[in-house]
């Protein structure tokens, strides 16, 4: 039995949902832990291409199983939209392979509406507008609507109408108009149907796959990325979960323990989207252009990704706070078509002080100041081996191996999975 949580460095959109689906060759259950329909996740195989949001990208292997657990925050129609989405697309015996658990939270439309309304106003967080944030404040405050209660219509009900309460005087304050407790009871009943068969606990299927004595390989996939987390993230300029291996194990509820590997996917330059800090950001049209030979484009909302170069410093913070031993660095083709390549090694404090640490203190990461390194950039020509791999990309990956400690073990130069590469 193997257990490998396999999670994003930066602030989302790494190509995780590439790596999953490579490392999911042999998997048998693949689980999201946290997050919902703020992800989108990329997978190209052959001409098919596939953009996952609540759904594990190990999924695209026929054998593999789905879990979303009951870390996540989940839209019961729009989860629809995409299983249907997927099984258009061919995929086969899908709904015998995901199971979702009954601790899961619902995404209310009013969750949607209340986010609509703060992100207009300012300090705007930029989010995705998914009702994420506002579905994770119903769960703290313990108002929060568990997916079980779609087997419960009168308990549904009544639960709704509590939650209801707390949200009308501020639909009422912005005078706008949102469905009435009985027109998103009747919306939930209706995806009821669909998603209650689809039910079912953790801890059985753990029993059959988390076995000392079998081969059995079970893959926790993260979303968004290490920077965006709740607690260690750019605050508040974050996502509303823990986005770090510990998000992913109180995610799922599995225990330290069990997990024998801890992979991190890093691009070889830096992309956001929405507001908040950027040390490295490359402003103006040389920024674009990296955003347009990146074919940086949200995934899940179709934003211009900000982009800029790789920030060593931000990344060696990540590697800590998720314990990853192995790298995955992809899109390497991308500074391919750079002449230059630059790598921050360390922040130019405000006090005029250099440091090689990502400062805890929002005001002052908001002003530290890149300092590079510059190196040639490489040539990827036709197939990448470890025969061929060009001594200025062996360069950039010995200084990140030797910035973070951790060791690169597979590069990606292309979306599509036969473009990696195991070092
Ligand atoms: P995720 O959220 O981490 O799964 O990443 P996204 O899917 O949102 O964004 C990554 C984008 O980069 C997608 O369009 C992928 O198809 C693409 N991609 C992944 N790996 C590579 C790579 O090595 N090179 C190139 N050029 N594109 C890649
Ligand atoms: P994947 O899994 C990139 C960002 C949003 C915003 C902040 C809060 O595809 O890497 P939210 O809607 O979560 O409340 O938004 O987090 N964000 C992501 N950025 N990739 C993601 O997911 C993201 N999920 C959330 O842009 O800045
Ligand atoms: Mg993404």
């Amino acid at each position: 039995m193997t257990v490998t949580i396999a999670l994003g460095l930066q602030w989302g959109d790494e190509g995780k949902g590439k790596m999953v689906d490579y490392l999911s060759e042999t998997a048998d259950l693949v689980i999201r832990a946290a997050g919902g329909a703020n992800a989108g996740h990329t997978i190209v195989n052959n001409d098919k291409k596939y953009i996952l949001h609540h759904l594990p990208s190990g999924l695209i292997h026929a054998h593999a199983r789905a879990y979303l657990a009951s870390g996540m925050v989940i839209d019961p129609f729009s989860l629809l939209k995409e299983i249907k989405g997927i099984e258009q697309q061919g995929l086969s015996d899908l709904r015998n392979r995901i199971q979702i658990s009954p601790a899961a939270h619902l995404i209310l439309p009013w969750h949607r509406d209340l986010e609509k309304i703060r992100e207009k106003s300012p300090g705007a967080i930029g989010t995705t507008l998914k009702g994420i944030g506002p579905a994770y404040e119903s769960r703290a405050s313990r108002k929060g609507l568990p997916l079980a209660l779609l087997k419960y219509p009168d308990l549904l009900k009544q639960k709704l109408s509590s939650i209801f309460q707390e949200f009308a005087p501020f639909f009422e304050k912005f005078e706008v108009s949102v469905d009435s407790v009985d027109e998103v009871h009747a919306q939930l009943l209706q995806v009821a149907r669909e998603i209650v068969p689809l039910l079912g606990d953790l801890q059985p299927l753990l029993d059959k796959y988390i076995q000392p004595d079998d081969n059995n390989e079970i893959i926790l996939e993260g979303a968004q990325g290490a920077l965006l987390d709740i607690n260690h993230g750019t605050y508040p300029y974050v996502t509303s979960s823990s986005t770090i291996s510990g998000g992913l194990l109180s995610g799922t509820g599995i225990g330290p323990l069990k997990i024998d590997k801890a992979v991190g996917i890093m691009k070889a330059y830096t992309t956001r989207v929405g507001n908040g800090p950027f040390p490295t950001e490359i402003q103006g049209k040389a920024g674009e252009k990296m955003g347009k030979i990146g074919g940086e484009f949200g995934a899940t909302t179709g934003r211009p990704r900000r982009c800029g170069w790789l920030d060593l410093v931000a990344l060696k913070y990540a590697v800590n706070l998720t314990g990853v031993k192995d790298l995955v660095i992809t899109k390497i083709d991308v500074l391919s078509d750079f002449e230059k390549v630059k790598v921050c090694t360390a922040y130019k404090l405000p006090d005029g002080t250099s440091s090689s640490f990502f400062p805890e203190d929002p005001w002052i990461l908001e002003k530290c100041r890149p300092v590079y390194k510059t190196f040639p950039s490489w040539n990827i020509s036709g197939s990448l081996t470890v025969d061929n791999i060009d001594p200025a990309l062996q360069a950039f990956i010995d200084m990140i191996e030797k910035y973070t400690g951790a060791r690169v073990s597979f590069l990606s130069w292309g979306p599509q999975r036969h473009k990696t590469l195991r070092v």
